[in-house]
């Protein structure tokens, strides 16, 4: 797809040097299922990086394995799956199709918070998905460990999703020393520019981490993949010197909007969701028009309800949103004149 890709919150940052050069590297090896010197120096690079011993990590292809995972897991042990509402949007399909009752927490209508005391109250033997911060809303949905670890209590198990960390540098990855049934999802997808590569990680106690294993196949994560991560991981300055870019550059494009009376809801990733004050579905159509791809949840059934108004955007670099914000205006003036 060419034109201007807003809509899959990748990095519009092509991914390090060094993980092309260990991509070619490990390439002559692909002939194995594994290479144990280039996972165990991964594993030992990822457990400098995250603070944690190699035994509390697991690798996964994208943190999207992390997710069937963790339906397999609700599957299995025949639990019910609750979640935020609005949530990562591939959620509700999967878990119509895995067959798992799913129970959703409401974010309030002003500004998308969570209420504790219903999440906790309904987390008693289920297995809990909570984004932090939150897709497709973009805010931090929890700040204090406490209430984690109050539904880490009640809860079978506890899944936090944290695929923008690098973008939010709030983690819950203490919680898995003094819980068993915790997780910790990671990507390398958004602040390491690997998206295409599927790199992710988890967080767990030994004896959790051993549990989800056992409903993994073998060798998930593909020899040249762990090379770009464990290149990425070595040049750690590119990845957060594009971070802090990303993050410039979207708290100038909130500043352009608000300019124009465009409210956006405040933001911890690498996306900005952006009110648009009419049904989405033409906005986004306009901006297609023209090669700009944005997100409208207009057409995903459990979303429109919350989200008609909203569209969806990841942050690109300086001139993109420059373009972006340009012809975002052009196009509300034309579907609605009367709209700033
Ligand atoms: C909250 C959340 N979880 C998981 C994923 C999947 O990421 P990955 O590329 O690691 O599979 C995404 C991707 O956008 C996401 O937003």
């Amino acid at each position: 797809m060419k034109g201007l890709r807003l809509h899959m919150n990748e990095s519009p940052y092509p991914p390090s040097s060094k993980s092309i050069e260990y991509l070619l590297k490990y390439a002559y090896e692909v002939n194995k299922y594994y290479v144990d010197e280039l996972q165990q120096e991964l594993m030992n690079e990822l457990s400098k990086y995250v603070g944690e011993d190699v035994s509390n990590i697991d690798i996964l292809a994208g943190s999207s394995e992390g997710l069937i995972l963790m339906l397999t897991y609700a599957k299995v042990r025949n639990k019910r799956l609750v979640a935020t509402h609005p949530t990562f949007h591939i959620m509700y399909r999967l878990v119509e199709e895995f067959e798992i009752p799913l129970k959703l927490i409401e974010l309030t209508d002003d500004g998308f918070k969570l209420e504790y005391e219903e999440l906790i109250r309904s987390s008693e033997d289920s297995v809990v998905y909570l984004i932090n911060p939150n897709n497709p809303t973009s805010n931090i949905l929890i700040e204090d460990p406490d209430i984690l670890r109050k539904v880490a209590k009640k809860a079978y198990a506890l899944f936090i999703d944290e695929a923008y960390y690098e973008f939010s540098q709030k983690t819950f990855k203490e919680l898995i020393h003094e819980h068993e049934n915790v997780a910790i999802l990671r990507t390398m997808s958004k602040a390491f520019s690997l998206a295409g590569a599927r790199f992710g990680y988890m967080l767990a106690s030994v004896n959790f981490k051993k549990e989800l294993n056992k409903l993994k196949a073998g060798f998930n994560v593909p020899v040249t993949t762990q090379a770009m991560a464990l290149g990425a991981l070595k040049d750690l300055s590119y990845a957060l010197d594009n971070v802090r870019k990303i993050i410039n550059t979207r708290e100038e494009l909130r500043k352009s909007l608000r300019s124009v009376g465009l409210k956006t809801i405040e933001s911890h990733t690498n996306f900005v969701l952006i009110d648009v004050g009419i049904p989405c579905g033409k906005v986004s159509e306009g901006l297609k028009s023209l090669g700009i791809y944005v997100v409208c949840f207009e057409k995903i059934d459990p979303l429109k309800d919350k989200l008609s108004k909203y569209i969806r955007v990841t942050v690109g670099k300086p001139e993109e949103m420059m373009e972006f914000t340009q012809n975002l205006i052009k196009t509300i003036e034309s579907v609605n004149p009367t709209k700033q």
